[in-house]
């Protein structure tokens, strides 16, 4: 595996895999890597010949600068875990080195952009977007793998695609939990076991959403469940899967989705009924 801190190598790195016929799959993350991360990288190994796998800590996507200051950094247990997977390029840069200049580039993808995370963390899909298009300019990839644990993230990049007619295929993988159900996440080192066990009520609410009942309903179960837990909920929301717009009525392919904060710790979670 190499690992590289320049976009000029990085280009060079992926144009050799290209001369060489080899398709190219993508994973972008920002480090401090677990077995969600794992599971985009292992799909991505299966379905490609050659694995670029990034590690960016991106401010421009962080509204607030205290969740930026503590994020885990854990570089070198990362590219050990890159490694052990067989990925081809762990592409680790500088800040510096991906914004040499300021990115005042600004991206509107209309609604789903405006609601949930969006609302609730401004300007955190523009940052996404401001990184992912960058990554998609220099590697250029055949395909390139998000996790459905960020629904409304997957449904902002494949907008993005589809408005900047980027030739890329984007995957969307499962959510990984824990045994005990808790999403995995970088952010659940900073539980204690208290709040770990709080935690388990977003699991548990979620699923115990049913099918075929009113949104009003099922979404006043919801924040029952997860306000005796003692979690502050954020939003709690029913929409439509693909095109993330509101529903009235649970059915098969809706989504809920949420975010509480558990102590400081603010968690999302969600599922496709
Ligand atoms: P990060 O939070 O590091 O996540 C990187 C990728 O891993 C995302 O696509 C995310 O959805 C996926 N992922 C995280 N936890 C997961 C889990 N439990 N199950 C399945 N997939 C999971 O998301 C970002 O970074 C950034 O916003 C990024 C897209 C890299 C842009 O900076």
């Amino acid at each position: 595996m190499k690992i590289i801190s320049k976009v000029n190598e990085l280009r060079e790195a992926v144009q050799a895999f290209r001369q060489a016929g080899k398709s190219v799959g993508l994973v972008p993350t920002m480090g401090a890597l677990h077995e969600g991360h794992k599971s985009l990288v292992e799909r991505a190994r299966k379905e490609n010949d050659a694995v670029v796998v990034s590690c960016v800590l991106n401010p421009t996507q962080f509204n607030n600068k205290e969740d930026l200051r503590t994020y885990p950094r854990t570089a070198e247990r990362d590219a050990a875990m890159l490694e052990s997977c067989g990925v081809d390029v762990a592409f680790m840069p500088t800040v510096e080195e991906i914004y040499p200049e300021p990115d005042t580039r600004v991206f509107d993808l209309g609604p789903v952009q405006q609601v949930m995370e969006g609302a609730m963390r401004p300007g955190h899909f523009n940052g996404v977007c401001q990184i992912v298009s960058k990554l998609f300019s220099w590697v250029m990839p055949d395909r390139a793998y998000f996790g459905q644990k960020d629904a409304q993230q997957l449904a902002i990049i494949r907008r993005m695609v589809r408005d900047l007619d980027v030739p890329v295929r984007i995957v969307g993988a499962p959510l990984v939990r824990e045994p005990d159900g808790l999403a995995r996440s970088s952010r659940n080192t900073y539980l204690s076991a208290e709040e770990k066990e709080r935690a388990l009520a977003l699991s548990q609410a979620l699923r115990d959403v049913a099918v075929g009942r009113s949104v009003a309903a099922e979404r006043r179960r919801v924040v029952a469940r997860l306000e005796k837990a003692g979690l502050k909920i954020d939003y709690v929301e029913f929409v439509d899967g693909a095109t993330l717009a509101p529903v009235r009525k649970t059915a098969k392919g809706v989504c809920v989705l949420l975010a509480v904060y558990d102590g400081k710790t603010r968690l999302i979670d969600n599922r496709v009924l």
